[in-house]
């Protein structure tokens, strides 16, 4: 049997099964989300261990379980093989023994989104695509903007008119996207994206709703397992379309399925107070999803009301026995200034959300001091400068002389 027959793409809502190269974005019987659905024995027949162990830590290094077909349309820039630093000094302010920061700002585009880009990129080239595009909060479209520009193909950006870190908007825009600022909150512009996606048929629609997206990111689980030789007790990560809380829970899935995982980890979800439908939906007796109107946080990665991928959101954290909490933004960036300074880890606001929610699991009882937890740093903090500018004292004036700079010097 050929690779790409092991491989097929399903509804995760009425189990329809498409084929793995078909160009579908949701389920066209029941309009639900879809995932690559790869065969649990096929997965114990094509990988092999030493092959992997052989191979760097990043990305590609799981190769069997990506499903592009042709090595030769493969767009990479090497993403993934982050960091996984232990937080002695942060550990020791939150009361916890045994603390890892995943640093995913180490990747090309300074977010988690470029492993899910390699992969979507390279299926896009694969369908013979020559253009691109995706609605973003701003790290997606720094992402695919490059890796489009990497593989030679058109890209358009949909964010939401002044509510995108500058870091991010300058990323997009010196890549060469076609920036489209629309005046919308992220929710509608994704609406609008995947609408003109599946009208305009040449073009590629890379949010995570593309079912290849989830494929690259959930390597990130792999690949703390490999880091770590074990899999952590929790992994806390922020929440906003709910893209990569799934994917880290289908890669931790599939570590268990190849028998690597003893246990499996509690996925908990950290949203910001304003922009919370998950926590709002799992507190809920029916965990439904409520959208929210105008979803507001300065975290503005996670600015979002409507999540696309709540369900396998909710799968996830129910599966692992794990939570869905949030915090205020003051939380967020008190957090921010707590890792960079306890640490030296510069993390954007959203990435914060993930320390500050610890902060609280651990106080709230949820996560025990003696636990091995792992706080997903998802975006670096150079994304965001604005915000430090507001967070932090202004540099001090001071003439140039000993005298001077010795009245400042902390005794
Ligand atoms: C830095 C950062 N953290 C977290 C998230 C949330 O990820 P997801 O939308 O997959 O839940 C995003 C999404 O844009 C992000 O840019
Ligand atoms: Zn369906």
């Amino acid at each position: 049997m050929r690779l790409n027959e092991l491989f097929s793409i399903r509804c995760i809502d009425c189990g329809q099964i498409y084929g793995i190269n078909e160009i579908v974005y949701i389920c066209n019987r029941c309009s639900g989300l879809l995932e690559v659905y790869l065969d649990v024995n096929e997965l114990n027949s094509i990988v092999n261990l030493d092959l992997w162990r052989k191979r760097p830590l990043n990305v590609w290094r799981y190769r069997e379980l990506i499903p592009i077909f042709d090595d030769k349309k493969i767009v990479s820039m090497n993403e993934g093989g982050t960091r996984l630093l232990r937080c002695y000094r942060l550990a020791e302010t939150i009361g916890v023994k045994n603390l890892y920061v995943k640093c995913e700002g180490d990747n090309p585009t300074g977010s988690f989104k470029d492993r899910g880009m390699t992969v979507g990129v390279s299926k896009a080239l694969e369908l013979d695509f020559k253009a691109t595009l995706c609605a973003s909060t701003g790290n997606t479209a720094a992402s695919l903007s490059a890796y489009s520009a990497r593989a030679g193909l058109i890209c358009y950006v949909l964010i939401p008119a002044g509510k995108v870190a500058l870091g991010k908007l300058s990323q997009a825009m010196i890549y060469g996207a076609k920036v489209l600022a629309v005046k919308s909150n992220f929710d509608l512009a994704l609406k609008t994206a995947i609408q003109l996606c599946l009208e305009e048929r040449r073009i590629y629609l890379l949010n995570s709703i593309n079912p290849f997206r989830v494929e690259g990111q959930k390597t990130a689980a792999l690949e703390l397992h490999d880091q770590l030789g074990l899999n952590p007790d929790n992994v806390v990560i922020p929440v906003g379309n709910a893209g990569n809380i799934s994917a880290y829970w289908k890669g931790f899935s599939e570590l268990r399925i190849l028998g690597l995982a003893e246990k499996m980890p509690r996925m908990h979800g950290v949203q910001a107070k304003n922009a919370n439908p998950l926590v709002k939906a799992y507190r809920s007796d029916r965990q439904d999803l409520e959208p929210i109107e105008n979803p507001e946080t300065i975290a503005t990665a996670i600015r979002i009301g409507n999540p696309i991928s709540w369900k396998k959101a909710l799968k996830a954290v129910s599966e692992s026995k794990g939570s869905m909490i949030d915090v205020s933004d003051e939380e967020i960036l008190d957090a921010q200034k707590l890792i960079a300074r306890r640490e030296g880890i510069f993390v954007e606001p959203a990435s914060a959300a993930s320390i500050a929610g610890l902060r609280r699991l651990v106080d709230d009882g949820v996560i025990d001091r003696d636990e091995l937890t792992v706080c997903i740093a998802t975006g670096h903090g150079l994304k965001d400068p604005e915000i430090v500018l507001k967070l932090c004292e202004m540099p001090i004036e001071v003439d140039p002389d000993l005298e001077s700079l010795r009245r400042i010097l902390v005794s």
